[in-house]
């Protein structure tokens, strides 16, 4: 196979939902057709349970089984698959975030009988930052669930892109018969006692009487709900999908495996391959011969006696080689990757080549930070990894004046980890740690102390949002900044911060200083 095929062949995505709406299952399954697994229950769920918030040892452990399940590789009908695993809990909303400026489509599962929920809307409009492809599966459908012309409304209204279903429930809960499939034209029934996968029946004109000897009096319901569907929704249009504007909505049951292969079957049909991205320099192409990729996640070991951890690098163009010596270009340095490594039928495994839209793993003692890019030669720097505004924050103290060292040094590691945010106050020189979830200042605290030796303590601070700002006249930006200067604080990458206290201090602000731009973003 040549590098263009390879490329080609690629489907790298990730699956999103609000905590419960089915995820875990829906990615079991995938992984089941896949061959990945072999049986149900293979997967464990990497969401942290019931919030486990004293027990951090449970915390650790559970995001250590995660790092098994980062990414997941399989083959299927020729595709090679990549599934990027996002954390459930929203604690580690920023890690999602983060996951998918490395995918090139996503997977929405919605439960049926819940709609669209918090957090789904606010992973899509990470999504929609990016115009990433979306395909809809509204999730649990063998369980008494919401109309669906009401779901897809919600979808519309709530996520802010128009659907277009390809399969069409028939009833749900108990008297659920099964989906009609729009794209190829077929029934498929559901029994919830067959867990194998039924052929489709072939209906491709549903006047067939013969409809009605499968589902009885709900044939008729179907057809005037097809009726109104063709009418409400225009045909699928790949190309509005792939520009992020048109998400192709499937309904089935992940728990019993029902419209899983459908949905897997026109995944792998309609999603992207490999998209180029951006650099602060050009945009990157997948099929450009010379390497380059960047580091997304990093992911400590759960041993605190090996500082080890683990680097997952995106490839996004060329070929990666094993041991070949490429640019470390934050550092100025050269590396070779000797023990890369990659997730496949559930193992992890040294590997010697991947192409654009594969992850690596690369084991690392502490030389990456996320965001690094890692070429052959060319100087370039990935874009895309913006840091979001915090939701908490807290002052950070040293509780042991011994080991001021060790507290710098682990705030350092933990940071460009990506556990969370640090900024410097510009008026008293304090440390500000922001987190979107309480559970990060525990990891936080328990891990300085267990990897690093270290002891802090968390000062109360009461804060609404961290904003960067900007503005094309120097002088206004001084005047602010002198104005504002209790409220200022440096990023850790210098960049200028308003801590606005409220929603209200930051619109007096947003009203005063009409001409400054105040971005939840670092990048903009
Ligand atoms: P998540 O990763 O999105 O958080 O959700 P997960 O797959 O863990 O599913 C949450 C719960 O919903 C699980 O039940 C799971 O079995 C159930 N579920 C998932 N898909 C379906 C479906 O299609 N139909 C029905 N009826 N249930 C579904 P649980 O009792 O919380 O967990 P478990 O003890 O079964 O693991």
């Amino acid at each position: 196979m040549n590098f263009i095929e390879e490329i080609k062949r690629r489907r790298t995505f990730g699956i999103v939902s609000h905590p419960d709406a089915g995820k875990t299952t829906l990615t079991e399954k995938l992984l089941l057709f896949g061959g990945a697994i072999r049986v149900a229950g293979a997967v464990k769920s990497n969401k942290i349970k019931k919030a486990a918030t004293s027990d951090f040892m449970e915390i650790e452990r559970q995001r250590g089984i995660s790092v098994a399940t980062s990414v997941m590789g399989f083959e299927y009908n020729g595709y090679k698959v990549n599934i990027l695993d996002t954390p459930g809990h929203q604690d580690f909303q920023e890690d999602t975030f983060r996951t998918l400026t490395a995918v090139d489509s996503v997977i929405i599962v919605i439960d049926a009988a819940k709609g669209v929920e918090l957090q789904t809307e606010k992973l899509m409009n990470v999504c929609r930052m990016r115009k990433t492809p979306v395909i809809v599966f509204i999730n649990k459908m063998d369980r008494p669930a919401r109309d669906s012309f009401t779901l897809l409304d919600e979808i519309e209204e709530q996520l802010k892109i128009k659907v277009r279903p390809l399969s069409w429930p028939i009833n749900s809960g108990p008297d659920f018969k099964g989906v009609y499939n729009l794209f190829d034209r077929s029934l498929l029934l559901f029994d919830p006692s067959i867990q194998e996968i039924q052929p489709g029946i072939k209906f491709a004109a549903l006047d067939n009487p013969e409809l009605d000897r499968y589902i009885g009096s709900d044939a008729q319901l179907l057809r005037e709900e097809l009726d109104l569907v063709e009418g409400v929704y225009p045909e699928f249009n790949h190309q509005d999908y792939l520009a992020g504007n048109l998400a192709p909505v499937f309904f089935g049951s992940a728990l019993y495996n029902f419209g899983v292969q459908e949905l897997l079957d026109t995944f792998v049909r309609i999603a992207p391959w490999p998209r180029p991205s951006f650099t602060e320099e050009r945009e990157v192409r997948p099929e450009e011969s010379s390497f380059s990729g960047f580091v997304f996640k990093i992911h400590a070991n759960i041993d605190p006696n090996h500082r080890s951890r683990i680097a997952f690098l995106k490839v996004c163009s060329g070929h990666f080689e094993r041991n070949k010596v490429y640019n470390h270009i934050r550092l100025g340095k050269t590396l070779r990757i000797s023990s890369p490594t990659a997730f496949m039928a559930s193992q992890k495994e040294v590997i010697e080549e991947a192409f654009p839209g594969d992850i690596i793993g690369v084991p690392d003692t502490g030389n990456f930070i996320i965001g690094d890019t890692v070429t052959d030669g060319e100087i370039i720097h990935f874009k895309g990894l913006p840091s979001f505004s915090p939701e908490l924050f807290r002052y950070i103290e040293n509780a042991d004046p011994m080991k001021s060292k060790q507290l710098a040094k682990g705030i350092d590691h933990l940071m460009d980890e990506g556990v969370a945010q640090l900024f410097t106050s510009q008026f008293n020189g304090r440390k500000i740690i922001g987190t979107v979830g309480q559970l990060q200042f525990e990891v936080i605290q328990y891990r300085l102390e267990h990897e690093y030796g270290a002891k802090c303590r968390f000062d109360t601070l009461n804060m609404y949002k961290a904003c960067w700002i900007e503005c094309p006249d120097p002088k206004i930006l001084s005047d602010f900044k002198k104005r504002k200067h209790q409220k200022m604080a440096t990023d850790k990458r210098g960049r200028d911060v308003f801590m606005a206290d409220s929603p209200f201090i930051l619109q007096m602000a947003q009203e005063e200083f009409k001409e400054i731009k105040f971005h939840f973003t670092s990048e903009f």
